[in-house]
């Protein structure tokens, strides 16, 4: 499966959030990660719909929306009206992930799901012939620009069988620390799409960015 990066916009500036977009598009991003968080289930405060709904209007990207909110049902229906392309859950905040997932799809949007670093993979095996996208958190979530902890690396190479076995084609996304040197890593685990906040926003020249990124996780020995 080809590479994808998704720049997060958390790391955006958000007085000049649709020149960040554009900026990203034209460094070929391949979607925009959207970090909501509800100071609840992550000791941090972003933003929902408004903001789904004004990076709609501003490009034709896929939204990849990360929901680290408890009780995640209660905004299905708001960030699928403004435009959500991918709706990622926690298993944490899931307990009727099955239920759950099928009303992200009834409403039209990919459903993805995802696990804090410490929660074991086996809490979403039986669902990932249900999900289009398995997104492993490669830093507790809250905060952008954290270090990627190592040892999400073996968590990818046994996701990447996990869905392997199952026959899924379900991409496999990693949060969290992704750099030119990590994300390398992650791709011979078997990863193929990235979000990258800090990476991305933090560079000297943060378009050319998005396609060295690429072109290290490509580098597979
Ligand atoms: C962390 C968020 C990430 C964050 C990644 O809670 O889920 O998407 O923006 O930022 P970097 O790439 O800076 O680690
Ligand atoms: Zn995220």
């Amino acid at each position: 499966m080809p590479v994808q990066i998704a720049p997060s916009l958390l790391s955006a500036d958000f007085a000049r959030l649709a020149d960040d977009i554009a900026m990203c598009e034209a460094g070929g991003a391949d979607m925009l990660h959207v970090d909501v968080m509800d100071g609840r289930f992550v000791p941090n405060l972003t933003f929902g719909a408004k903001v789904i709904e004004a990076a709609r209007r501003c490009s034709d990207l896929p939204l990849d929306v990360h929901l680290m909110v408890v009780e995640p049902e209660r905004y299905f229906d708001d960030f699928a009206r403004a435009g959500a392309s991918i709706l990622t859950i926690h298993v944490e905040t899931a307990p009727h992930l099955d239920r759950q997932l099928a009303r992200i799809r009834e409403l039209g949007c990919k459903a993805g799901v995802t696990l804090n670093p410490a929660t074991p993979l086996a809490m979403v095996e039986e669902v990932v012939g249900e999900i289009d996208l398995l997104l492993i958190m490669s830093v507790n979530p809250g905060f952008g620009g954290q270090r990627f902890l190592e040892y999400s690396v073996d968590r990818i190479a046994r996701a990447r069988r996990m869905l392997d076995a199952a026959g899924s084609r379900a991409r496999l996304e990693v949060d969290g620390g992704i750099t030119r040197d990590t994300i390398l890593r992650c791709t011979r685990a078997g990863a193929d799409t990235y979000v990258a906040g800090a990476a991305v926003f933090g560079a000297a020249d943060p378009k050319a960015e998005i396609g060295a990124l690429k072109r290290a996780a490509l580098e597979v020995a």
